[in-house]
């Protein structure tokens, strides 16, 4: 036998395809880190990057974080709630931070008004986690 049978040279193919899909971007895109990874990250705690930045001292530094970690929320599935609802508000928060990012006038307070904990937990974090 000279050359692999077709059904060799399939197999060859689908294996090295597969292979490709996460070089290349095929597949949908997965998110870097959780949404509980971007909430200890940014969120959680006094000394929290978030709230340094609602106070409206944020550097261009910490503006590409803030970026980088909520690029990961519209792509998260929520643990509770309307998926598509999800995608909303995570993407509004996300376009605040592009926003404070770019130095568009107005940022801060779409970013104050889009990071607001309560009114997306209550829809969208279960209610058995602590705070
Ligand atoms: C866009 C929606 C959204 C906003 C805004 C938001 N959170 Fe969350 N947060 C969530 C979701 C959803 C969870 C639950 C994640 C899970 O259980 O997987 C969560 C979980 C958490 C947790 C628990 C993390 C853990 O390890 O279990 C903390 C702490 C937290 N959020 C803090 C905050 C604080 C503080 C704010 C406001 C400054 C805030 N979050 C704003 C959606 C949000």
């Amino acid at each position: 036998m000279k050359h692999p049978s077709i059904a060799v040279r399939i197999v060859i193919g689908t294996v090295a395809a597969a292979a490709l899909v996460p070089m290349t971007g095929w597949a949908a895109p997965k998110p870097k880190y959780t949404i509980k990874e971007v909430m200890k990250a940014i969120h959680k705690g006094d000394e929290a990057l978030g709230k340094k930045i609602g106070k409206g001292e944020g550097t261009p530094a910490d503006f590409k974080k803030l970026v980088e970690y909520y690029t990961s929320l519209p792509l998260n599935e929520p643990p509770q709630g309307d998926a598509t609802e999800w995608k909303k508000k995570a993407t509004a928060l996300l376009a605040s931070a592009k926003a404070l990012e770019a130095g568009k006038p107005g940022a801060l307070d779409l970013y104050r008004e889009a990071v607001n904990c309560k009114a997306c937990h209550s829809d969208f974090k279960p209610k058995d986690e602590h705070k």
